[in-house]
């Protein structure tokens, strides 16, 4: 993994986006950790080692967004990385099951891609189980379109979607 134009990313980043009352957005700060671990385990089931946040974060600094509460306690986050030129891609995203259908995602996802569109990417990619329709309907909403059936892609054997939406 490279990271591409980091300090022009700094200069050109859209302001962020209004986030619905009750909860704010800011970039992920190392203290997060043990919140978002959390996040993982809960929803996405697994179980990486603490130090592979702190490696991504700063791989794309502002692609690591994270949704807190009112005590400043991650309750949702949005882990891009830019592994190819001129493409994001979507590695973990997932919001607290409590403060799910709220807008939290939706607004960690509009504030990604106006960071990405700020970054001059070109595109956006992401990979989804199929079994994950919820999901799916979501990035749907996002614009994105199935580009790919990527078999046994998941550690269990399921296969998965890739995804992906062009950036205006
Ligand atoms: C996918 C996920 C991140 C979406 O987060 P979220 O905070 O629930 O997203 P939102 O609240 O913005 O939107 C979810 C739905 O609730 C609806 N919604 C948003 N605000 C709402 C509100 N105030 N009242 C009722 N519904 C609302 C949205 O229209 C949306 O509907 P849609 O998905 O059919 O388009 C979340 O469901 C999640 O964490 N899932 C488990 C982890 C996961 O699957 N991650 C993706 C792996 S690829």
């Amino acid at each position: 993994m490279r990271c591409i134009a980091e300090s022009v990313d700094r200069i050109r980043e859209a302001p962020p986006t209004p986030a619905p009352p009750g909860f704010s957005l800011r970039g992920f700060r190392p203290r997060d950790v043990p919140a978002v671990a959390g996040i993982v385990a809960d929803a996405l089931h697994e179980h990486y080692d603490t130090s592979l946040y702190h490696s991504l974060s700063q791989q794309w600094p502002s692609g690591f967004l994270v949704a807190a509460d009112r005590s400043d306690t991650p309750i949702g986050f949005l882990l891009g990385v830019t592994q190819v030129e001129g493409e994001a891609r979507i590695l973990m995203f997932a919001v607290e099951r409590d403060w799910r259908t709220r807008g939290v995602g939706t607004t960690l996802m509009t504030e990604f891609l106006a960071r990405c569109r700020a970054r001059g990417m070109r595109r956006s990619t992401l990979e989804v189980r199929l079994s994950n329709v919820p999901a799916i309907r979501f990035y749907a909403r996002f614009r994105f379109g199935v580009t790919d059936l990527l078999r046994g892609y998941y550690s269990d054997g399921e296969n998965g979607y890739q995804m992906t939406r062009d950036l205006p």
